[in-house]
This record gives structure tokens, sequence and C-alpha cells, in this order.
């Protein structure tokens, strides 16, 4: 069925491409589908034919999960942290993972030490009057003063640098990071075993808490995708008659290029998502989902180039908003859907870079719910790139540039100092 027919061999069509954000989106929009089909129709396929390739490799996959699902098995993979570190993951582990493309990292950092960090966190923000001072939501003009957030826009705690510049993060890290093809074409994309320190937030929400969780999206861009000569050569296999070649895990292309800015966007290029657990959570108290299937990416690209899509609408994506999954355009994607397990503090979590995940809606949550936000971030142009800011973020205690200028941190004491920095730590801010 997958058997792949005789290519065109005259050149492809050359696509047009927009290095910054498109004036008129819908033209471009317009222009891009038209140029992409004409590419697909140029190998000698329809986009109706790769489509239905990749469909046909989903929904195995979907079937799969829930045939997984109906023996009682835990669809995430699940690894012990001492199993990385002694190099003993198991090979069907492995298998899982690239499979699946996420996984919990058991017993990453010893629970009183997770518990600990929670602690020590509450104590920071406290003792800077944090909840006082506390504007609402940085996105938010009409946000009330002294409401008491969830999110914390809190990038510079001792707590949260003791944990990125860990050896026990650096080595999953470096082991996730490894699951990537990091060298390809001659071109080494990234160096799988040092890390950009990408500082992100603190999620503290208490027992008691009603949520209404976050719906399915993605977050690696937006139109860029589509649009930047980058993500293009990225995605080349989808446009250009190879899709059988599509790898998720080929970074090629990914590390330098520029992506449409936005409140939305991530400045660096991550293998995976994450977080470590700084509370116990149950697994249906309002936690992490994914649709664990890594290539689900390649549907979500061609989704839009079908028929049935307006002509000026990528399903729903446009710029400086999350990418949506939803039922309306990926309803094949949208039965994988599958919850993490019962996570302890000290567990960390984690997702490839362009999986759909989402966060589901509690009420009257039973415990807390609290991670801190590192993922894995290797080091690369682009990566190197966004370190400059974040070197200067970190001296000034200010809010690094992907996120909204907050600044909390500028005037308090006892913030994370230079010279608490350990070799991984000045390595992931370029200072060594
Ligand atoms: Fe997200």
């Amino acid at each position: 069925m997958n058997a792949q027919p005789a290519l065109a061999t005259a050149p492809l069509p050359p696509l047009p491409h927009w290095q910054s954000t498109p004036a008129d989106l819908p033209g471009a929009i317009r222009q891009i589908k038209a140029a992409l089909r004409a590419r697909i129709a140029a190998s000698g396929r329809t986009v109706e034919e790769v489509f239905a390739v990749v469909e046909w490799r989903i929904r195995a996959q979907v079937d799969e999960i829930a045939a997984a699902r109906g023996r009682g098995e835990t669809i995430w993979p699940v690894v012990d942290y001492a199993d990385i570190e002694a190099g003993t993951v198991p090979a069907e582990a492995l298998d899982k993972l690239r499979q699946r493309g996420c996984i919990v990292v058991r017993g990453h950092f010893d629970r009183q030490q997770a518990l600990g960090w929670d602690r020590d966190i509450v104590d920071y923000v406290e003792s800077n009057r944090f909840f006082d001072n506390y504007r609402g939501p940085g996105d938010d003009f009409f946000g009330r003063v002294g409401s008491k957030p969830e999110i914390y826009p809190i990038y510079w705690s001792p707590a949260q640098m003791q944990a990125r510049q860990s050896d026990r993060m650096a080595r999953v890290q470096a082991f996730l990071n490894s699951q990537w093809k990091h060298e390809s074409h001659g071109v080494r994309w990234f160096d799988p075993n040092r890390d950009s320190l990408y500082p992100d937030r603190i999620r503290r929400r208490p027992a008691g808490a009603d949520s209404n969780g976050l719906g399915t999206h993605l977050d690696p861009g937006t139109l860029d995708l589509w649009m930047t000569d980058a993500y293009q050569k990225a995605f080349r296999h989808l446009f250009d008659g190879t899709v059988e070649q599509y790898d998720p895990w080929d970074p090629a292309h990914r590390t330098a290029g520029p992506q449409y800015p936005g409140t939305t966007m991530c400045s660096a290029f991550r293998t995976f998502q994450g977080w470590t657990a700084l509370s116990d959570m149950d697994h249906d108290q309002g936690v992490l989902h994914t649709v664990p299937i890594p290539e689900a990416m390649a549907y979500l690209m061609l989704r839009p180039l079908l028929p049935d899509v307006p002509e000026d609408d990528m399903c729903g994506v446009t710029v400086n908003q999350v990418f949506p999954a939803n039922e309306t355009w990926h309803p094949l994607l949208m039965q994988a859907l599958a919850g993490i397990p019962d996570v302890k503090a000290g567990d960390s979590v984690w997702w490839h870079c362009d999986m759909i995940h989402s966060v589901a809606p509690v009420r009257n949550q039973q415990g807390w719910g609290n991670v801190m936000y590192i993922p894995a971030a290797p080091w690369c142009p682009r990566n190197e790139q966004y370190a400059a800011t974040v070197r200067d973020a970190f001296r000034t205690g200010s809010s690094p540039g992907d996120f909204p200028e907050e600044h909390y941190e500028r005037s308090w004491p006892d913030r994370f100092q230079p010279d608490d920095l350990n070799t991984t730590g000045r390595r992931g801010l370029g200072l060594d």
C-alpha cells in the first residue's frame, strides 16, 4: 500500500517564502497553498495521495494506542532516572519513547529535594511580597492587582536555577536530545550534550482549584512552519513527493531559522518540552495530555492543503496564537489523546516539541499541582542567539525575551547570583 510511485525527474517548482510575518496573511496563505500543491503535483503525486499515506500511518498508531488502552496499559512510556544514569534503559522502553514521543522519568530528582524546592519557591516569592505586588497576567491590561496567579512569572529563583544546572537535569536532557538525529547532511545541527538553559516559569495550582485547563495545541510555530525557507526545508519530504521519508526526529534546518514573533513564540529550538513535578499529582487531577504520535505533525502540515479547507485558512493556524488541533480538522488525531500516569514530586515529564498537548480541566482539585517548566533545548545557532538575551535577563533579574515584560525579580536580593553558576550553568548561558 505504501509503495512509492516513480517520481517525476524534473526539478520541482520553488516555493515562495516570507522571512518575516507577511503583511497580507490571507493572500500569503492562498499563495503558499497553491505553491505547495503545485510542488507536490510536480513530484508525480497528488495532495490526496500524499495525505492518504500519512493518514494510513497515523491510523495504525491510533489503533495501536486504542488496543493498548484496551489491554489496560499505560500509554506514556515510563523510565527510571537510575537507568538513564547507568545507561541501562531497556530497549523496549527506548522503542516506546521513539514511537510515542513522550516519557515520564521516575525519580529524576529525589522527592524530598523537589518538595524542598517547592517550599523554597514559596519562601522566595513571599519574602519578596510577590502576591502583594502581582499585577495580573502580563498580557491582560485589566488584570487585578494582588490576585494570586497559578502561573508565576518567576524565572530566577535559586530552586529553578539549581534544577536547570544540575547534573541530573543535564543527563536527562542529553538522553532525550540523543533520540534525535543531531548530525545529517554533513552538518551537526546541535550539541546533544549541552543545554541552553531556557528559562521558563512555575505553575502552582492549589488544592481545591477549579480550572478549565488548556485546549489541544502545539508550540513549535505557526504560519512560519509553512512560509519560511528554513521550515520549508525542514518539512521538505512532505512537499516533494517523498513523504515516506519524513522523520520527526530529524532536526535538519530547524536550528537556525527565524520565527514569526508573537506572545506564544519560543525563540529556542527544543527537542522536548518538559516539566519537573514539585508536588504529587494523580492522573485525573487536571494533568497534561498529549497525542502521543510524533508523525502527527505530517498530518497537521498537510491537512490544510485538502480541498475542503477554505483557500485562505490553514485549519485555524495564524500568527500570534498557539497552533490549534481540534475535532473539526483533526478528529483522527484527537482519538489518541492520552494523559500522564500519576506522578510524584521529583518525577519529570517530556514530550516531543511538535506534539499536540493539552491540560485537562479539573474541579475541586485534590492536592497541589506544582511544576517547574524546564525543557531540553540543546546548544545550536538559534539557541546560542537567544542565550545572549537570556544572559542579560539573568544579570538584571528581568523576564526573558520570550515572555511578557513583568520583571518582578529585578529588585529581589535573594535571586540566583552569577557566582552560584556551576560549569553546566555557565555553558548553558554561553559564558564559557
Ligand atoms: Fe503548550
